[in-house]
Formats: C-alpha cells, sequence, structure tokens
C-alpha cells in the first residue's frame, strides 16, 4: 500500500540517489565488464552472462530475455512491488524522506475489510479446534493431517445462523460483514445472518499473503460443495490464484508454475514440497489469473481433472495462457480423479512422475482430436482442425505457431496451408523479422537509434532521422532524446526515464543505452538501414496524401489540392531517389 505523494520530481530524485548495481547485486553476482556490469539474469535461466547493469544509466538489460528498466522495474519484478511501493521501498534505502499522503478513505475500507476477514478467519479456525465436529470429523476422514490444517489455515464456520456475526459485529458493524460476503440481510429486511454455515473453511491470500476471502466446502453433501465469497472490494476471483503468495518464489525460481483446478489439488501438492503450484479455483482461466502468472514465470504446466470435464477445461485454459505469452503443457492423469487423488493414493513421486511426461499443449490436443485421424470424415476433420485454431490464434510467436500448424497439418495429413489459412493473427510472419538488415539486435530503427545513442552517426545522418521515421515505442524515445542527439550533447538517460510513460519505452531504452559498442562495419553500412525507414515512411505519406487529396477534390478545396499534389510530386522524386 502506498503512503506517500509521489511526483515526477520525488521519482526522479529517488531514481537519481539509488545505485541500481547495488539493488541489482543483491539479487544476482554482478562483475564490472568495460563501462557496466554482466551477471547471470535472474529472470531466465543462462550459463553465460547476458544481465548488464550500468550505474551511470540507472538501467538494466538482459540481451538474452529482454527484461530491462530501472531500479524500480527491477524491484517490481524481483520484490514483487508496485510502482509506488518500489519508490517508497528504495527512498527508504537511501535515506530520502517521501511527502506524505493521507490515506484515503477508500484506502481506510479496504484496510478495514482485511481485517475484518483475518479476524473471521482466526475465529472459524478457533472454532475447528473445540471439541468433536463435523469438519475435524471429515478431515480425519479424508486422511488430512493437523499440520495441514494449521499450515494452510484451515477452519470450520459452525452449524448456526450468527456464529460469525456474533464474533464480529460488535466491533466491526453487520454493514462491513456484509461488505466481505460473511453475512447476508435476512429476506425479512431486518438483520443479518451468517453465509457460510456448516462447512470446512479455506481462506484464500492475495499475492502479498493478506486473506481476502474464503471457499467454503460442503460438509453434509449440500450443494454448492464449495461456496466462495462473493466478489467484492477485496476479492476479485478472477484476478486471484489460490496459494500463489507460497509458491510464488519458487515459481519464480524454477522458471515453471503448475495450475490445478482444486483447492486440495493446489494443497496436495504444496504440501509434498512440490514448487510453484497454484489453483484456479475450478471456474474458467481468466486473462487477470494468466497475466498474473506471467509475471512469475514464462512456462505453466495443467494439471487439471483427468476426467471429460477437466480435459476440455484444459483445452479451454490454454489459449488464455497462451495469449498472456506463456509456454503451456499438460499433464495426463491416466485415469485418476485429480492430482490430490494422485498423491493421496500413489504418493508424490507418482505425481511427479506424470509431470515429467507432460507434452506441448498441442501434444495434448492431438492426443485429444486426432487420435482416430485414420476413420474421420472430410467434414469430421475440418470440425477437428477448427478446436485447433484458438490455440494456434493465441499464439504470438511466429515461429512457434508456424511449427505448430505444421503437425497439426501432419497430424490430419493435411496441406500446411489448408490449417494455417484458418488462423486468425498469423499477419506477422517470420519473414517480417528476416528482413531486418545486419546482424544488430533488432530491427534497422534499434540500430539506427543505438548508433546515434552511441554518437556515432555523421551529421548527415543525423539530419536525415525524422520522428515519423520510427514507430512506437522508438517513436517516443527519439522524440525525448532528438534535441540531445542532434546537438550531440551527452544523453542523461535518468533524465529521460523520468519522461518516460510506459513500460516498452522504458524497456527499449535499458536495450538501446545498455548495447555493446556498434562496430565499424555495421556503421559503414548504416545507409541500409536508413534508406528503408525512409522509404517506408515516404510510402506510408504517399498513401496518405492520395486519400488527402481525394478529400480535398470532394470538398472542392482546389487550393489544397494544389498543396498536396505538390507535395506528392516531392515525394515521388524522394521515393525514386531512395530506390
Ligand atoms: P473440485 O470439485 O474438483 O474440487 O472443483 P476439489 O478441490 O477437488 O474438491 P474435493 O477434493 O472434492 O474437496 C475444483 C474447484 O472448483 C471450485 C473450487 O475452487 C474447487 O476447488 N468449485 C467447485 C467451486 O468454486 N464451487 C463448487 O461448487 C465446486
Ligand atoms: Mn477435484
Amino acid at each position: 500500500m502506498a503512503f506517500s505523494d509521489l511526483n515526477d520530481n520525488v521519482i526522479a530524485q529517488v531514481r537519481q540517489a539509488a545505485d541500481i548495481v547495488d539493488f541489482v547485486g543483491q539479487v544476482t553476482p554482478l562483475k564490472l565488464a568495460g563501462k557496466s556490469y554482466k551477471g547471470l539474469c535472474p529472470f531466465h535461466r543462462e550459463k553465460t552472462p547476458s544481465f548488464t547493469v550500468d550505474r551511470g544509466k540507472g538501467l538494466f538489460h538482459c540481451f538474452g530475455c529482454g527484461a530491462g528498466g530501472d531500479v524500480f522495474k527491477f524491484l517490481s519484478m524481483t520484490e514483487r512491488f508496485n510502482f509506488p511501493e518500489a519508490v517508497e521501498y528504495v527512498a527508504a534505502r537511501v535515506g530520502i524522506e517521501l511527502p506524505k499522503k493521507k490515506r484515503t478513505a477508500k484506502e481506510n475500507d479496504k484496510e478495514d475489510l482485511l481485517e475484518v476477514l483475518d479476524e473471521a478467519s482466526e475465529a472459524f479456525h478457533q472454532a475447528l479446534g473445540w471439541g468433536d465436529n463435523v469438519a475435524k470429523r471429515y478431515l480425519d476422514e479424508r486422511g488430512v493431517a493437523h499440520d495441514i490444517v494449521t499450515k494452510y489455515g484451515f477452519g470450520y464456520a459452525p452449524d448456526s445462523w450468527d456464529y460469525i456475526l456474533t464474533r464480529l459485529s460488535r466491533k466491526h458493524g453487520e454493514k462491513k460483514l456484509e461488505s466481505v460476503g460473511l453475512a447476508m440481510p435476512r429476506k425479512t429486511g431486518n438483520g443479518f445472518y451468517d453465509r457460510f454455515r456448516n462447512r470446512l473453511m479455506i481462506p484464500i491470500h492475495n499475492e502479498s499473503g493478506t486473506i481476502v476471502g474464503f471457499g467454503g466446502r460442503s460438509l453434509d453433501g449440500s450443494d454448492p460443495k464449495y461456496l466462495n465469497s462473493p466478489e467484492s472490494d477485496v476479492f476479485n476471483k478472477s484476478r486471484l490464484l489460490y496459494n500463489l503468495h507460497r509458491s510464488k518464489d519458487a515459481m519464480r525460481r524454477k522458471d515453471r508454475a503448475i495450475l490445478v483446478e482444486g483447492y486440495f489439488d493446489a494443497i496436495a501438492i504444496d504440501h509434498a514440497g512440490v514448487p510453484g503450484v497454484v489453483a484456479s479455483m475450478g471456474t474458467s482461466l481468466t486473462s487477470g489469473q494468466a497475466s498474473l502468472l506471467r509475471r512469475f514465470t514464462t512456462n505453466v504446466v495443467i494439471a487439471y481433472d483427468g476426467d471429460n470435464a477437466g480435459r476440455n477445461a484444459t483445452l479451454r485454459a490454454a489459449p488464455v495462457l497462451l495469449a498472456a505469452g506463456l509456454n503451456v503443457s499438460a499433464l495426463d492423469l491416466r485415469g485418476e480423479k485429480d492430482p490430490d487423488t494422485v498423491v493421496q493414493k500413489f504418493g508424490v513421486d507418482r505425481f511427479l512422475e506424470l509431470l515429467s511426461n507432460a507434452t506441448d499443449i498441442f501434444e495434448f490436443g492431438l492426443g485429444e482430436w486426432a487420435g482416430d485421424v485414420a476413420k474421420l470424415t472430410g467434414r469430421e476433420k475440418s470440425e477437428r482442425v477448427e478446436h485447433f485454431i484458438p490455440l494456434l490464434s493465441a499464439v504470438s510467436d511466429p515461429v512457434v505457431r508456424n511449427d505448430a500448424a505444421q503437425r497439426i497439418a501432419d497430424a490430419f495429413r493435411l496441406e500446411f496451408q489448408t490449417v494455417w489459412s484458418r488462423v486468425r493473427g498469423k499477419a506477422s510472419t517470420p519473414t517480417d523479422r528476416e528482413r531486418q538488415p545486419l546482424g544488430q539486435p533488432g530491427s534497422a530503427e534499434k540500430t539506427i537509434l543505438i548508433a546515434a545513442i552511441q554518437g556515432k552517426l555523421t551529421a548527415p545522418d543525423l539530419a536525415r532521422l525524422r520522428e515519423e521515421y520510427f514507430e512506437e515505442p522508438g517513436k517516443a524515445l527519439f522524440s525525448i532524446m532528438k534535441d540531445a542527439l542532434m546537438s550531440g550533447a551527452p544523453i542523461d538517460f535518468q533524465q529521460v526515464a523520468t519522461h518516460l510513460r510506459g513500460e516498452a519505452e522504458l524497456n527499449l531504452l535499458s536495450e538501446l543505452s545498455l548495447s555493446e559498442d556498434i562496430d565499424d562495419q555495421t556503421l559503414q553500412r548504416i545507409d541500409e538501414n536508413l534508406r528503408p525507414m525512409e522509404r517506408a515512411y515516404l510510402e506510408r505519406r504517399n498513401l496518405e496524401i492520395q486519400r488527402d487529396i481525394a478529400e480535398a477534390q470532394r470538398q472542392g478545396d482546389g487550393n489544397r489540392e494544389d498543396e498536396l499534389v505538390a507535395e506528392k510530386m516531392r515525394i515521388s522524386r524522394m521515393l525514386n531517389e531512395a530506390k
């Protein structure tokens, strides 16, 4: 929670005062190499260091995985801080006092609600301990050991209409109990009653470990099997993953998450010491949950239930994960009900074995939909192939997508094009990337910007640069640095960072400014980079003018038309020269 009032000035001041090498060095060892420091990237696995940190510029960048930014970005990635939290943390470490902000009423409310939930959890936990009760007997029958009960904070909502109301309403008021979903208004209009009755209570935490809600398991066979906290200011199921706070560190370390459906699946696996497990809590996986995962890992293994419903849910969840940029594989439970059952019946080693046999999601899909290809009619094949389209369309890496489409075509004994033509959003074919001239990291645009930043462009080449040649985020970066670049003044990267608004811009800045010195060979061929950028711009402009001319004609604006035609001729001439 942020308690200070941050403005650009303060942020810049804190950034200046922080030694990024110091902060990064606590996470990964760094060695001075030339002008900057190098180390093994904490965000992906690598054997040779491609992670670069520059003290003067206050920036880091990994040329392996592309992570980059300033000290705040680094802390937000390693410590799970949001931006204001990162600024506060650094400020405290470097001894800068931040201007205080009054807590808003809303924040106060939220803190209050969280306190209610925490106290409720304690009350449920106590009730579980009292004498002989259904929940205790249920746990015994299920073979749930006492250490699990404590570790996961289980509780019991007694079979009563007002257990929680009696315990908490005097202190917090009934309204507050209602807003966190613990109490419900009586139908008759006056008074409240407990939402959770006669249920085993499983607390659900947010990623920082604060209780935000409960899943209450029915103990007498009544429906629903799990009654969850309703959506509220603090409980937003589509942005929560059960067990994330316990598993996020391991998830990052292992660069792998295991995604299960049920609370008990997560608990069985987590308690057995398998790192990185979270539960999606039954309902279909949301993009919010996927991006939550993406902050900690790039690889997800789906370990949903082994029945038809579970396998279908696997294939529905996969595109959501793929679209978030995750690599997705899935586990085949070989007829067992769910991961919890596997661990109970055969022990955790069996689960680990299944885990090591997890297959890429496209393989999994082929197992589901292409097992009987020889027997299919054309129409049936067509329907089956259609099942893969959401998966294929969700993959953003063109190479991966191409490869998967090829495998699907092969499996169905079809031409590649037959499958490929159905894939949506396939515009960025690999050729787009291959068009990049020279061997520099990235596009022509990057080469030019790197050369400019390193002060290696000749004056005539510099004079050729126009903001319009660049695409975002390069465009924004160029426009901020333009004056300094043109005048040959040294660039104050800390200052530039302060002007940036987006993550993509900061990332590009770190990459460009920490790139290796550009070599002479590349410099001699700079024209090969500049020309296509100029040409692309001129062609774009040409089309625009064409449209404007038509518009001017429609409006009968002769003067404007003349101007535009003159410009069009100028551009045509330039285009001819640029060829
Ligand atoms: P399961 O029924 O597979 O849960 O539903 P489970 O954890 O294996 O249940 P046990 O082992 O029988 O106790 C998967 C998840 O779907 C959500 C819960 O999060 C559950 O853990 N769910 C299920 C609900 O929210 N409501 C329901 O009525 C059922
Ligand atoms: Mn289950």
